[in-house]
């Protein structure tokens, strides 16, 4: 099952203008295929962000394409870009970026429910997520109750409650102590063989380099390397 999910093809993004430009990514060519865990990583600076912001289409590229099966989606209008993200992404951040004084399931609910989404359906949503990150049974808990890998866990139902096939997610580790970050990619690793979920990671740590099936380094905003694991 190769089959492409998304694309870069020549992806160049490039800061601010003149003497005060900086590139942040360059000459970015590489495919993502439906149901597969890939980890960017690269020193500070490299453009690890830069780059799945661009993946997201939260941001547009200077210069070259972002596709997304088959369609372009970088030289969408923003109104469409957030109507595909809406649709087909989920977001992960170093910071939870939970609400102290909701639930986890509220959190995850109130997520949905920003979005839009049919609000009959959001209670049985948000369950759903919430059991596939293994929080279900702690979902009546505020995240002040919760560890650190829990409240991630409960971000990460957040951001697939709408089940998107598409998880992009910047440092999710980088808060949380190893034993902790492990369990969180565990949880990815799940969604990528259970529930048809494709998974793109920045990150710093290497135990985690050994449970996804591609790592692409980046230096200086280019691609170095990109290996392939056993497990591919
Ligand atoms: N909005 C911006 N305006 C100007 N320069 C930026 C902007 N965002 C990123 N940069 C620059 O682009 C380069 C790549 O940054 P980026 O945040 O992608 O790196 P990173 O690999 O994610 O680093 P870290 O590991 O520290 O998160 C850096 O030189 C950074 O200063
Ligand atoms: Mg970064």
């Amino acid at each position: 099952m190769n089959q492409p999910l998304l694309k870069a093809v020549n992806v160049k993004k490039v800061f601010g203008r003149g003497d005060n430009s900086v590139t942040a990514v360059k000459n970015i060519n590489l495919t993502i295929n439906k149901g597969s865990m890939i980890a960017l990583k690269g020193r500070s600076g490299s453009g690890k962000t830069t780059l799945l912001n661009l993946l997201a289409a939260l941001d547009q590229p200077t210069e070259g394409e972002v596709f997304f099966n088959g369609q372009i989606i970088s030289k969408l209008p923003e109104k469409q870009r957030s109507h595909w993200r809406r649709t087909h992404l989920g977001l992960v951040f170093q910071a939870f970026g939970l609400i102290p004084l909701m639930s986890a399931y509220e959190n995850v609910e109130f997520g949905l429910r920003i979005a839009g989404n049919d609000s009959k359906l959001n209670r049985a949503q948000a369950e759903r997520a919430l059991e596939w990150v293994g929080m279900k049974a702690r979902m009546k808990h505020r995240p002040p109750e919760l560890s650190g890998g829990e409240q991630q866990r409960v971000a990460i139902a957040r951001a697939i409650a709408h089940q998107p096939v598409l998880l992009l997610a910047d440092e999710p580790t980088a808060e949380l102590d190893s034993r902790m970050g492990l369990q969180v990619i565990k949880v990815f690793r799940d969604l990528v063989e259970n529930h048809g979920m494709t998974v793109v990671m920045t990150t710093h740590d290497p135990g985690i380099m050994e449970i996804v099936d591609h790592v692409i380094a980046l230096e200086d905003g280019e691609i170095v390397t990109e290996s392939n694991q056993s497990n591919s």
